[in-house]
């Protein structure tokens, strides 16, 4: 982990960057939970928009589908109306984006518009070879979305949902080997070069995402105390 020269006098902005499968939905839950922030996922609000049948679920399925990335417009969108529900005034953790230079351009302008900026982008980094079997193992409840894993993370009675005790359990469309290779090449092309944005922002913070979920956690627990101080 290294460390990151920023203070905050608002609510603080988030950011965790990754490949599919570093761990970012994971690790986002523990923090919403731990610093009552706001997990923001914007794979989570496609799937919304694509399961509600919505113009933006419409244009994104078949991108989803293959494993590359929607366009800027309809996630910027997404992400732009969301952010604006009260709710997200405490804090976000944005789970998912950025994902391009386009995006994290208009982020920065949407943030200053109120003042804000971002405090940390934290890049979990990871093997891509040990992402393929991180989600292939994923599901997750469907009543509540807590994340498990057939081997990594499993819940404590079999087949019920630690945190709501639902029974119902679900796996992603785009969770498949082919799919997920085209994933990690749209990280690498598109995404990873804004580890070097944030660099130069001086917002940019990087952890071993390797390691087991809860040390993973306490060092991004360092991390968001010092960013949020
Ligand atoms: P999205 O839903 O964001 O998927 P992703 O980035 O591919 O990330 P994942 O959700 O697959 O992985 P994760 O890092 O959250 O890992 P997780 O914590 O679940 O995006 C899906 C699609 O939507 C994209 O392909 C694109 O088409 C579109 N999209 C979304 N945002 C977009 C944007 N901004 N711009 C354009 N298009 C966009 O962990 C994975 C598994 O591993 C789990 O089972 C977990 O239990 C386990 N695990 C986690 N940590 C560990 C650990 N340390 N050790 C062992 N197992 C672990």
């Amino acid at each position: 982990m290294v460390g990151l020269d920023t203070t905050t006098t608002v609510a603080p902005v988030l950011i965790l960057l990754g490949p599919p499968g570093a761990g970012k939905g994971t690790q986002a839950r523990m923090l919403q939970d731990r610093f009552g922030l706001v997990q923001l996922s914007t794979g989570d609000l496609l799937r919304a928009a694509v399961a509600a049948g919505t113009e933006a679920g419409k244009r994104a399925k078949a991108v989803m589908e293959a494993g590359e990335l929607v366009s800027d417009d309809i996630v910027i969108s997404i992400l732009r109306d969301r952010l604006a529900d009260p709710d997200c005034a405490k804090g976000v953790i944005l789970d998912g984006f950025p994902r391009t230079t386009v995006q994290a351009k208009a982020l920065d302008a949407l943030l200053a518009a109120s003042g804000q900026r971002v405090d940390a982008a934290i890049s979990l980094d990871v093997d891509d070879a040990a992402m393929v079997a991180r989600i292939s193992g994923r599901y997750t409840c469907d009543g509540c979305g807590e994340g498990y894993h057939d081997t990594y993370k499993t819940p404590t009675t079999k087949d019920v949902c630690d945190t709501c005790q639902g029974t119902d359990f679900k796996r992603r469309a785009d969770d498949n080997a082919e799919t997920v290779a085209a994933r990690l090449e749209a990280y690498h092309a598109q995404t990873s070069p804004l580890i070097a944005f944030y660099q130069t922002q001086g917002a940019l913070a990087r952890v071993n995402a390797m390691g087991a979920i809860n040390d993973i956690a306490s060092d991004l627990g360092a991390i968001v105390k010092k960013a949020t101080a």
